[in-house]
Parts: structure tokens; sequence; C-alpha cells
């Protein structure tokens, strides 16, 4: 099964990620997750990345496609996988078409731009494994800590009341075309179109995933 999230900054991706990459077994392959990484490493690719991530812009998609490919070739994602926040420009979804990496479904998360600067602010994460956490509607057990590890929670660079403006911006001028990209593919029934899906990710984490359930049945 291979998978893709889809939706604005804060809408969820990363969260209900978990539940899907447990329901199918398939890996969860998040660029954001991938660049923090290469960021907290110090590598060439994390200090490219770097900046432009702490802006709220857009990592190039040479990187970024390079990085996915060299992913999905490795053994766990055989029995497919799930791409979360990749794609999210149309050049990065038509270097897959062209490539014939086919998507089964697009899962696409909505949550209008008012909820979004209360979620991001709010958020907390744990960083080597990408678990997330919110302050208010899903708090660590013990507050500041890791559920699993007891590790300490992070808050992101990027989490800071302007840059959010700027990522929400950035959302919808570069990947929210991608809605009526799949819809059309989705409609139209030619070779490796996806099922699009979309779900009201206003509701409840629990209810959310809910409504994932049913859909992906
Ligand atoms: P990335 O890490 O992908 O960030 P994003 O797309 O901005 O999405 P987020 O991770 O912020 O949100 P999410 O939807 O995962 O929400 P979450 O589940 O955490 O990318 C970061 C940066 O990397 C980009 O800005 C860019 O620079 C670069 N990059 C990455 N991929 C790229 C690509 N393909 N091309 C180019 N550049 C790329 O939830 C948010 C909060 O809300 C949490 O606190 C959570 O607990 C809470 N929450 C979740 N669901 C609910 C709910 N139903 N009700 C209430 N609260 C909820
Ligand atoms: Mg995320």
């Amino acid at each position: 099964m291979r998978i893709m999230l889809l939706g604005a900054p804060g809408a969820g991706k990363g969260t209900q990620a978990s539940f899907i990459r447990d329901h199918y077994g398939i890996p969860q392959i998040s660029t954001g997750d991938m660049l923090r990484a290469a960021v907290q490493a110090g590598s060439a690719l994390g200090m490219a990345a770097r900046k432009v991530m702490e802006s709220g812009g857009l990592v190039s998609d040479d990187i970024i496609l390079g990085l996915v490919q060299a992913r999905i070739v490795e053994a766990d994602c055989q029995r497919g996988f799930l791409f979360d926040g990749f794609p999210r420009t149309l050049p990065q979804a038509d270097a897959l078409k062209q490539a014939q990496i086919y998507l089964d479904v697009v899962i696409d998360i909505q949550v209008p731009d008012e909820d979004i600067i209360e979620r991001l602010s709010g958020r907390r994460i744990h960083q080597p494994s990408g678990r997330v956490y919110h302050v208010r509607h899903s708090p660590p057990r013990v507050s500041d800590r890791d559920d699993i590890t007891g590790e300490s929670l992070v808050q992101r660079d990027d989490d800071r009341e302007a840059i959010i403006r700027n990522r929400l911006d950035v959302y919808h001028a570069q990947t929210r075309p991608l809605v009526a990209y799949y819809e059309a593919w989705s409609r139209s029934g030619e070779t490796g179109a996806p099922r699009l899906i979309q779900v009201d990710g206003t509701q409840s984490v629990d209810a959310v995933r809910q409504q994932l359930q049913q859909v992906l049945g």
C-alpha cells in the first residue's frame, strides 16, 4: 500500500501517520523529519536546508527528490510506504508520476488556517522518533517528557507565529494546488490514478483516526 498525507502545516499529518503506519505495517517517510535529522547531524544537506526551514520556505525539489528516491529503495519499503509532507509542489508530484511511482491513496486532511496557529504554537515533539504532542490536545503523561522513552520534548524552531504564517502562505501557493492535481488525475481513471480521500481534520485526534479507519477499510 502506498499512501500520501496531504494537508496544511499542523493539519495532523504526523499525528495520524503513526496510526496508518501501524495499521498497514509500512514505514512513514516524512521529508520534514528527515531534514530535521540532517540539520541535527550537521551534514552538508542539513546546513543547506536549515535556513530555508527556519524561514518557513521550501527546500529545493532536487534535494527532496534525491532524499526520497534513496529512501524508497530500502528493504522496508517493499510492501509500500506512507509519504508525510511529500510531494508538496507540482514538480515533485510530476517527478513521481514520470518515475511511475504511483500512489494508491492520497489523503487530504482539511483544517482552516485559523486553527493552525494554536495547534502549532502548542506542539511539542520527541525529535528522535518524530512523536507529536500538544500541550492541551495531546499532552504527554509527564509534562515535557516523551511517553515511551521519558526523554525531553522540544519545540520546533519553525513553530513561531511569524514563521507559521509564512508556512501557511507557502502552503496555499505551492502545495494546495496538489489537491486539484490529484482530484483531476483520480477522476481521469488514467494509469496510476490514486484514490483521493478528504477528511475533516478539525475534529479530535480520535475522531479523525476513526474517519480514516472507515475510508481506508
Ligand atoms: P514538515 O515537518 O513536513 O512540516 P509541515 O508540513 O509544516 O507540517 P507539520 O509537521 O508542521 O504538521 P503536521 O500536519 O504533521 O501536524 P502534527 O500532526 O504535527 O516540514 C517542515 C519543513 O521542511 C518545511 O517547512 C520545509 O521547509 C521542509 N520540507 C519538508 N518536506 C518538504 C518537501 N517535500 N519539499 C520542500 N520542503 C520540504 O500536528 C500539529 C499539532 O496539532 C500537534 O501539536 C498535534 O498534537 C496537534 N493535533 C493534531 N491533530 C489534532 C486534532 N485533530 N485536534 C487537535 N490538535 C491536533
Ligand atoms: Mg509533521
